[in-house]
C-alpha cells in the first residue's frame, strides 16, 4: 500500500520538450513506484491563453500518450485529462472566493504572459493559479514534483490550503486540506533555452529552435543543436556564471548521455564546440528514440489510449468528489441529501 500521494501535470499546448520530461515526467517516473500518483493533462489550463479548439483536442492526446512514453504506468498511476473531472472546477470557484486578487497578481508568470498579451488578458490567466491549487489540493497531494518555475504556484497553494481554507473553516484536529509540498530537483529543474542559455527553454518561445521537443526527428535534433547558442572558449565547464550556454548544454549532455556530471565535465574540459555538438546530439537522439517508438505504438491503438484515460478518470473521479464534498460542506452549501 503506498501510504503517499503524488499530483502533477503538464498543458497541452504543444510538445512537451527537454524541460518538461527532465524537470517533470522524469520524477514521476521514479515516483510512480513508491507513492499513489495521479497525473493529469491540464488542457483548462491551456484555455487561458488563445487557443486553437482542433489543436487542443489533439494535443491532449499527445501529452497524455507521452506520458506513457516517458515511463508512466498506467498499472501504477492514474493518468486523466483535467476537464473530465468537473471537481477541479468547482473546488477552483470556492477557492476563488476565498483568494485575495492581489496574491495572484503578485505571480511572476502571470507579470510575464500578460505583458505579451497586452489588453487581451483574460480572468483566466490571472486565475491559473488557483485552478492549479484546485488540482492539486482536490488530490490530498502529498507531493507535488515541478520544475522551478512552479515554485511560486506552489507557495501559493499552500498560502490558500493553510490560511484561506484550513485556518477559517477546519479544525485544528483535522485540517480539511493536506498541504502539499514542492519537489523540485537539483538536476533538471530549469533547463534553459538553447538560443539563449539565460531564459527557460520554453512551450512558447516563438523561436522553435530554442527547445527540443519530445517528438522532433533525429535530423531535426541535430540541426537544433547546430545553430545552439556558443561562446568563444574553448572547452566546456559548469558554473561559470559568464558561460551560461556551456553551463546548459554540459548539464544536458549529462542527462541525456546518462554518464552524469562528473564524467562528461572531465570528458569536455578541453574540447571544442565543434566536436561537443554532435555528442550531445547523439546523446539526444538515443534518450529519445524509446519514448519516440513507444508514443507511436500507442498513438497507433487509439483504444488502449482511450482505455487508460476511462480507467484514469474513474480512479481521479472518486478521490476528487470525496475531496469537493468535504470542502463544500465546510463552507456551509446545502447537501442534497438534506433536502
Ligand atoms: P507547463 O506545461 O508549463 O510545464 C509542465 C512541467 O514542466 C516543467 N518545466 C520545466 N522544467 C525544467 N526546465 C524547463 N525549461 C521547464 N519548462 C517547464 C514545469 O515546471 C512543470 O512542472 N502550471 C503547470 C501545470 C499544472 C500543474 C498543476 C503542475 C497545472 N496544474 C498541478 C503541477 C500540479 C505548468 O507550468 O505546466
Amino acid at each position: 500500500m503506498k501510504s503517499k500521494r503524488v499530483l502533477s501535470g503538464v498543458q497541452p499546448t504543444g510538445a512537451l520538450h527537454l524541460g518538461n520530461w527532465l524537470g517533470a515526467i522524469n520524477n514521476w517516473v521514479e515516483l510512480q513506484k513508491t507513492h499513489e500518483t495521479f497525473v493529469c493533462v491540464v488542457d483548462l489550463h491551456a484555455l487561458t491563453i488563445p487557443h486553437d479548439p482542433k489543436a487542443l483536442e489533439e494535443n491532449t492526446l499527445t501529452t497524455a500518450a507521452l506520458y506513457i512514453a516517458c515511463g508512466m504506468d498506467p498499472d501504477q498511476c492514474s493518468i486523466f485529462v483535467q476537464s473530465q473531472i468537473t471537481a477541479h472546477s468547482e473546488l477552483c470557484w470556492l477557492l476563488n472566493c476565498l483568494t485575495p486578487v492581489n496574491w495572484l497578481e503578485r505571480m511572476i508568470q502571470y507579470k510575464e504572459k500578460s505583458i505579451k498579451q497586452g489588453d487581451n488578458v483574460s480572468v483566466g490567466l490571472l486565475d491559473y493559479p488557483v485552478l492549479m491549487a484546485a488540482d492539486i489540493l482536490l488530490y490530498d497531494a502529498d507531493l507535488v514534483p515541478v520544475g522551478e518555475d512552479q515554485k511560486q504556484h506552489l507557495e501559493l497553494a499552500r498560502d490558500i490550503a493553510q490560511q484561506r481554507v484550513n485556518a477559517k473553516f477546519g479544525d485544528k484536529e483535522k485540517p480539511l486540506l493536506k498541504i502539499p509540498k514542492p519537489l523540485i530537483l537539483k538536476e533538471g529543474a530549469k533547463i534553459m533555452s538553447l538560443l539563449d542559455g539565460t531564459k527557460k527553454m520554453s512551450k512558447s518561445d516563438p523561436n522553435e529552435n530554442s527547445r527540443i521537443t519530445l517528438l522532433d526527428s533525429p535530423d531535426l535534433i541535430a540541426k537544433k543543436i547546430k545553430k545552439a547558442k556558443t561562446d568563444a572558449h574553448l572547452g566546456l565547464e559548469f558554473n561559470n556564471s559568464t558561460r551560461p550556454e556551456a553551463n546548459n548544454l554540459l548539464g544536458l549532455y549529462a542527462m541525456l548521455s546518462g554518464l552524469g556530471r562528473d564524467v562528461v565535465e572531465k570528458e569536455c574540459s578541453d574540447i571544442g564546440w565543434g566536436k561537443f555538438k554532435p555528442l550531445l546530439a547523439d546523446a539526444t537522439i538515443n534518450a529519445i528514440e524509446p519514448i519516440q517508438k513507444k508514443y507511436y505504438e500507442l498513438r497507433n491503438d487509439p483504444t488502449e489510449l482511450s482505455q487508460i484515460l476511462t480507467n484514469g478518470r474513474f480512479k481521479a473521479e472518486e478521490v476528487a468528489q470525496e475531496t469537493l464534498k468535504r470542502v463544500q460542506v465546510a463552507l456551509g452549501l446545502l447537501s442534497t441529501d438534506k433536502i
